[in-house]
């Protein structure tokens, strides 16, 4: 089929490339010319693991190409995705959503024959009626149908999500549109779970979905407060709560509070919808404030630990949201480091892949590492922010040899308790009190 895709970011890039490996004519648009041209350029725009590799594959078969030009994007396609952001409004906390009603208006001059558009992006209950009806005003005589497409991907997980996706929710109000979305998904039909539902319903699945994986992220970091008070340990609490197939194993790993492009503005949209609806969410609004009020807090424990090492250097491991990523938009790890830099100006980080982007937001009021050991070389104190798999490996043995001082704030509990206190050091994890 010929699909295109409106943006070109962490969702419509791995998206455009899983499809055009799945045998479509993929054209990606985006408005940001550098963005197309290092496309053009044969270089990738994000990390996303087992992205390049596939990328390159089909960008020489010719099934996948990069444009700026809507017209020649949109003309002929099947099927237009949105996949442009949908950020917070920095008064309302609503999604904002202009570069979807740019994105209708500008793709509604174009399409030609039935086409399909269907977003992809976030966007609140409703949006779809308002995107049909900006398509219909801009060109009255378009023969289109606009459809519901959560997207749920990972982060970190592009790749492999796209091709093992859990669930396929399709939220269409015709059945033309429905037909050809199944022909788009045919290959996932013997893996994944289909749902069709109404647009309203699919729209309100996806905030649905993340505001509870919000709140489950929130209640482990409650229940990891009270074990360190309570004397127990929260990864033996988890791990026992885990194994509840009602309650399942992910999403309890306790840490400095949830962040990223899509949790925090999406718990705030989806709050925002309740008051416009009249409905009352005070799980969500409850979680949004808690969730604030721990990564300050976390802030001042990391605070705490470093206030005695004024002029001591202070490792920082990991700057991106999560692991596996790039991405600092949100980064509960940034937000920390910009609460160390008004206690320190002798702070080093590393982080495998997003230091390019922490720069862009912290720029050179700290250091950069090319590796774990740079970092902690002459550290007093070393700082885990970000879950990456290579911090669980660190042998401690080793790094306490070239660190000045041995002491470790584990936000995100990656080593191992014993090990640490083993090799001498001084350790705080959360949910749970280790003594040296
Ligand atoms: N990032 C995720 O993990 C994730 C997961 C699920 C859903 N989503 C949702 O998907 C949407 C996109 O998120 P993202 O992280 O990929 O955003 P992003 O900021 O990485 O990418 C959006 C892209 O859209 C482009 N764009 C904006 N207006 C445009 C226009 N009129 N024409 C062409 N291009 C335009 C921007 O230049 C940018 O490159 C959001 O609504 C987000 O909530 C994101």
């Amino acid at each position: 089929m010929k699909l295109t895709i409106i943006g070109t970011g962490y969702v419509g890039l791995p998206t455009g490339v899983g499809f055009a490996e799945l045998g479509n004519e993929v054209v990606c648009v985006d408005k940001i010319a550098a963005k197309i041209d290092k496309l053009n350029r044969g270089e990738l725009t994000l990390f996303e693991d087992g992205l390049d590799e596939l990328f390159r594959k089909n960008v020489e078969k010719g099934s996948i190409r990069f444009t700026l030009d809507m017209e020649n994007a949109v003309k002929g396609a099947d099927v237009v995705m949105l996949a442009v952001g949908t950020p917070p409004h920095p008064v309302t906390k609503e999604a904002d959503l202009q570069y979807i009603y740019a994105a209708a208006e500008e793709l509604a001059q174009y399409l030609d024959g039935y086409t399909v558009v269907a977003t992809k992006s976030t966007v609140p209950v409703g949006t779809g009626d308002e995107v049909e009806a900006i398509i219909r005003k801009t060109n009255p005589i378009a023969d289109f149908d606009v459809v519901s497409l959560p997207e749920f991907l990972r982060e970190g997980f592009a790749i492999h999500d796209f091709f093992n996706p859990d669930r396929i929710v399709i939220g269409a109000n015709s059945e033309k549109a429905r037909s050809v979305m199944l022909k788009l998904y045919e290959p996932f039909k013997e893996k994944s779970e289909f749902l069709m539902v109404k647009r309203r319903s699919s729209e309100t699945i996806k905030y649905a979905s993340n505001a509870f994986l919000a709140m489950k992220i929130h209640y482990i970091n409650e229940m990891a407060d009270f074990c360190e008070q309570a004397g127990a340990d929260i990864l033996e609490v988890a791990k026992g709560m885990g194994m509840d197939s009602r309650i399942g194993k992910k999403f309890l790993n306790p840490g400095p509070g949830y962040g990223g492009s899509c949790f925090p503005k999406d718990t705030n949209a989806m709050a925002q919808m309740g008051k416009k609806y009249g409905a009352n969410l005070n799980l969500i609004e409850t979680t949004i404030a808690k969730n604030d009020e721990r990564k300050a807090k976390m802030g001042q424990r990391v605070i705490e630990a470093i206030k005695n090492h004024p002029e001591g250097k202070i490792a920082v491991l990991g700057l991106a949201f999560k692991g596996g990523t790039d991405d600092c938009r949100e980064s509960p790890a940034v937000d920390i480091v910009k609460e160390m830099i008004k206690h320190s100006d002798n702070i080093c980080a590393y982080d495998p892949k997003a230091i390019e982007n922490a720069k862009l937001i912290l720029g050179d009021s700290i250091k950069y590492a090319n590796s774990i050991e740079e970092a902690c070389k002459d550290a007093d104190v070393m700082v885990v922010l970000t879950e990456w798999e290579d911090f669980r490996n660190i042998n401690l043995a080793e790094i306490k040899k070239i660190m000045s001082k041995a002491k470790i704030i584990d936000l995100r509990n990656m080593l191992n308790a014993e090990d640490a206190k083993v090799n001498g050091f001084e350790y705080q994890c959360i949910g749970a009190k280790y003594s040296a």
